[in-house]
């Protein structure tokens, strides 16, 4: 009993340092310089991502996924169309850690293999599929509920992995041309391409060369370019999707140069892929 009196004695004097000076805070000056305007927010600023993971993905003892990936989300529950159209317009982005290495079902790449976890993949799995039935129902979804779509491209495409988590060799933009085609053919209003998931910097499972990076957006731009035939229609490049890392991010743009990549775009520790 007596053990336990001095235990919350010693955690009451652990927080009064705390509490008390939360109590006297220091008078700060702050000045806002609101003459000119750094950066503009949009109204279509909430964004949600809908991943690719498998329900066979698990961590820390859980496997949370379930139903809830691009591949097999109920796309006819009433709930979601309803939960998107709530918000106008609602950004969605569709990616995460497996999109490097998804082949879309397309071209000369078809057919291809679903996921299946295997023990020496990246992040434990195989490369993926998109079938473009899929892809039309998914479109489906979105035109009917007003979302706005940045779509990640497989930047690991192509690419083998020389050792420990660095990936080597030029991407391979083959399939990303016959998808941006059928997308294209279909009238499916992609509002931007995202080059890649977490490989700049350090990577998270995989890591990309900066300069590689950079000849890739070339290009995929050329390849936008290419397909989107006006210019007005041509929707935003944005790369790399990565954690920042500021001399990966400049080199990345050294190499592309002007008016290549429209947005730079990073992800945040702990908050997962947002954009
Ligand atoms: C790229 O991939 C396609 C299959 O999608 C293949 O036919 C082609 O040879 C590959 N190109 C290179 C340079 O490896
Ligand atoms: C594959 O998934 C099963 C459960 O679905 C799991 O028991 C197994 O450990 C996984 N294998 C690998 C290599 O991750």
């Amino acid at each position: 009993m007596a053990a336990r009196h001095l235990l919350l004695l010693a955690l009451v004097c652990l927080h009064a340092p705390h509490s008390a000076s939360a109590q006297q805070p220091e008078e700060a000056t702050v000045i806002v310089k609101g003459s000119t305007k750094i950066a503009v927010t949009d109204v279509n600023y909430i964004c949600a991502t809908i991943d690719w993971w498998p329900p066979e993905k698990c961590n820390y003892n859980q496997c949370p996924w379930g139903q809830s990936s691009i591949l097999n989300l109920d796309l006819d529950h009433p709930f979601l169309a309803q939960a998107i159209q709530e918000f106008h317009n609602l950004r969605i982005r569709l990616g995460g850690s497996l999109q490097d290495r998804v082949v879309y079902d397309v071209g000369t790449n078809s057919p291809c293999s679903p996921f299946t976890n295997v023990s020496n993949g990246l992040f434990g799995f195989s490369a993926g599929c998109l079938s473009m039935d899929r892809w039309d129902k998914l479109n489906d979804l979105f035109q009917k509920t007003g979302a706005i779509i940045t779509f990640g491209l497989n930047a690991l495409h192509g690419r083998y992995n020389v050792q420990r988590s660095f990936w080597a060799g030029k991407w391979n933009s083959t399939n990303t041309y016959d998808f941006v085609e059928y997308t294209i053919s279909k009238g499916y209003p992609v509002d931007s391409w995202e080059f890649g998931n977490e490989l700049s910097g350090h990577g998270t499972g995989a890591r990309v060369d900066a300069k590689l990076y950079g000849k890739d957006v070339i290009e995929l731009k050329s390849i936008l370019r290419q397909l989107y035939r006006t210019p007005l229609s041509q929707p935003l490049l944005l790369a790399p999707g990565g954690f920042f890392d500021q001399q990966w991010y400049t080199q990345l743009l050294q190499t592309s140069g002007h008016g290549v990549v429209n947005a730079l775009t990073h992800h945040i520790y702990n908050l997962g892929g947002g954009m």
